[in-house]
């Protein structure tokens, strides 16, 4: 399709993705908007008008454009009509790394790096065992579970929990607000946003008046005593966006896994068989249906082209992260929404791409791992209790997962 074509057939009939009944069935709904070209004008499920980019080299070239940046200025007037306040300061993530350009990115991103490097990860990982191994032995007596509420939640938010220093009293609130704040723009979505921000405000002074060996601690230490390096307000979004980009994304990962593996039960075998493929079957996991669908958005700082499409300064883009990993190098002449634990990688946009790229990889990556293999050696005849077809996803928002997994297992 040449750019003309593109440019005034489609903003006057824009796709309307992100609604709950696309959510349900959206790679299949995604993968017939690539197929009419990588770039597109589409409705996002809030009204708000937007260019989705949908294939894995233009969504590389889009995740690292100069012109498309967190600044919302020139979009503003757009986003304030759909009541868009995710990037504010004070709501929820607004103000981390996660909305900010360079150089406040770099500098943030700098101070939590080193917590979250491969090195450090790999420190955790006895933990996570514990952890999980803890879950599935609540789990084995019972027979039948919601494999989401007795597993696939529990781990990943008492992993981040423990790494940043939340008490376990806290954790059930903090997974309500999250799951609110995901949602569209509405009463309850602001207000998540306002109770995660406000909690952490009251934690932060605990942690100020007593000091303990987690995360949150060293970050409030940085930021009472270096002064302009960490100012509060960085310092509460930089610990929401922690909380929440560190448990949904991994919860749903581990459960979009699980629902695979049960769509392709032979896989599952071959991954009893051979559990030293759990590390790659992970990465074919994040590639073939991970849980961040799309990315943060981008606003275009000036007029540029992408894929042959012309974009104008204030236009808004997000990037479909999931259907771009579907279009990956590694599925090249095979069938990408079919699930090989052996297909070699690690080849997807799946954590982002460019300084955004996710700084929790090395964590997820081996929560997944460890969770996967568990689950697989510890309950050989784990099946689902209800037809595939019948799974609820999550019905709005940029997270893909199953909403409740009923298993049975011996
Ligand atoms: C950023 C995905 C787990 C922390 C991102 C981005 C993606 C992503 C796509 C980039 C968003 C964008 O460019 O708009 C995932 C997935 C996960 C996962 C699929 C699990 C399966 C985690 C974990 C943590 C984490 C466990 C750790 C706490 C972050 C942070 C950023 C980020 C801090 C912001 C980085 C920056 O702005 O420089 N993640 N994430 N994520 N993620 Fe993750």
């Amino acid at each position: 399709m040449n750019r003309t074509t593109m440019r005034e057939t489609e903003p006057d009939r824009p796709a309307l993705i992100f609604t709950p009944e696309v959510k349900a069935d959206s790679p299949r709904v995604l993968a017939e908007l690539r197929a009419r070209g990588p770039v597109q004008r589409v409705r996002l499920g809030n009204g708000l008008a937007a260019w989705a980019v949908l294939s894995y080299e233009e969504a590389r070239a889009a995740l690292t454009h100069p012109d498309l940046r967190h600044d919302p200025t020139p979009s503003e007037k757009a986003l304030e009509a759909v009541g868009y306040t995710v990037h504010k300061p004070g709501h929820g993530v607004g103000g981390s790394m996660l909305q900010l350009d360079p150089p406040d990115h770099t500098r943030l991103r700098r101070l939590v790096a080193p917590a979250f490097s491969p090195r450090r990860t790999r420190l955790l990982t006895e933990r996570v065992h514990e952890i999980t191994a803890g879950l599935l032995d609540a789990m084995a007596p019972r027979g039948e579970a919601d494999l989401v509420e007795a597993f696939t939640a529990p781990l990943p938010v008492t992993v981040i929990c423990e790494l940043l220093g939340i008490p376990a009293a806290d954790r059930d609130s903090f997974r309500r607000w999250t799951g609110d704040f995901l949602g569209l723009p509405s009463d309850r979505q602001r207000a998540a946003g306002l109770s995660l921000n406000g909690y952490v405000a009251e934690l932060v002074e605990r942690k100020l008046a007593e000091p303990a060996d987690d995360l949150l601690s060293d970050l409030t230490l940085q930021s009472s005593t270096q002064d302009g390096r960490l100012s509060r307000a960085e310092l509460i979004g930089t610990a929401v966006l922690l909380v929440i980009a560190g448990h949904d994304t991994t919860v749903n990962l581990i459960g979009n896994a699980m629902v695979a593996l049960f769509r392709a039960p032979h896989q599952a075998d071959l991954l009893r068989a051979r559990p030293e493929l759990v590390e790659q079957a992970v990465e074919e996991f994040l590639r073939l249906d991970s849980s961040v669908e799309a990315s943060t958005l981008r606003f275009a700082a000036n007029d540029l082209e992408l894929a042959g499409v012309r974009i104008r300064r204030g236009d808004v883009v997000a990037v479909y992260l999931g259907q771009a990993s579907r279009d990956a190098p590694q599925a090249e002449g095979t069938d990408p929404a079919v699930l090989d634990v052996t297909r070699p990688g690690p080849r997807h946009v799946a954590f982002g791409h460019g300084i955004h790229h996710c700084l929790g990889a090395p964590l997820a990556r081996m929560e997944a791992s460890v969770a996967i293999g568990a689950l697989l050696r510890r309950f050989p005849d784990l099946r689902l209790a209800v037809p595939l077809d019948d799974l609820c996803w999550i019905p709005v928002g940029m997270m893909r997962g199953p909403l409740e997994l009923p298993v049975r297992f011996t």
